[in-house]
């Protein structure tokens, strides 16, 4: 790809505005020297006024989202792209969250703009797993992590019932769940059906990458390490589930 077209996708501005900064001598290489619109470089080698040039598609970042901001690009609220640099929202292919998280839901949210590695770790049958900390209302029963397990766990106003979930007890009022699909407000409702009601509720891992020291409201970039960390071990954790 053209290197207009290539920093003009990252956001940079539109290809007009990119050409002026060529002209301009602000786009260099890691030495300093100046670069022109046809050089043939490596991304990693481009700076844009000195600072190291944005990503390249494929990018995949992990973000600890803090309670009370939005997954959606447009809301009178905090949305979480405000949590990333103003440039990240107007790439081209689109930076996307990688499934959704409520705004009172903390923890672990994945973006990428690589379609097909999004869609391979949100498809249900990829059996990718997502693990939550929730605590409770009220004392766990005793008989949610055999119900959960069970497989036949219908919510409410729909008609296939949940996948095979686990469930541990870390208190009487806490409990960590790990599911393999995503069903809107999957984790709230499940408690609810047993009569409970979820108070707090964080994402702790995708797969086997957990948010680490990520401190709220933070993000980084994910490397191939990272990446293949959400597809492993997710078929392990569910089958030390109790069976009903
Ligand atoms: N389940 C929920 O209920 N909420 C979330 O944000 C994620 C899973």
């Amino acid at each position: 790809m053209k290197l207009v077209k290539l920093i003009a996708n990252l956001g940079y501005g539109s290809r007009k505005d990119v050409a002026w900064m060529f002209r301009e001598g602000r786009i260099t290489d890691g030495d300093g020297e100046v670069l022109y619109a046809d050089d043939k470089v490596e991304p990693a080698r481009i700076h844009v006024d000195g600072e190291p040039l944005d990503p390249p598609p494929g990018l995949v970042l992990a973000m600890h989202k803090p309670l009370g901001v939005t997954c959606s690009r447009k809301d009178p609220g905090r949305v979480v792209y405000d949590l990333l640099p103003p440039r990240y929202r107007v790439r081209e292919p689109a930076l996307s969250s990688v499934g959704r998280l409520d705004r009172d839901t903390s923890g672990l949210l994945l973006f990428t703009d690589d379609g097909a590695l999004l869609h391979r770790i949100i498809s249900p049958r990829a059996e990718v797993t997502k693990v939550y900390e929730a605590t409770l209302a009220q004392d766990l029963r005793g008989d949610e992590a055999a119900l959960f397990a069970s497989g036949t766990l219908l919510l409410e106003s729909e008609t296939t019932p949940l996948a095979p979930a686990m469930l541990e007890a870390l208190g009487p009022r806490h409990a960590r769940l790990t599911v393999t699909e995503g069903r809107y407000h999957q984790v709230r409702r499940m408690f609810a059906a047993t009569g409970n009601h979820v108070e707090t509720l964080e994402r702790v891992a995708v797969g086997a990458l957990t948010l680490g020291d990520l401190a709220a409201g933070a993000w980084r970039a994910l490397g191939a390490d990272d990446v293949a960390r959400i597809f492993v071990a997710t078929q392990d954790a569910l089958a030390k589930a109790p069976q009903a």
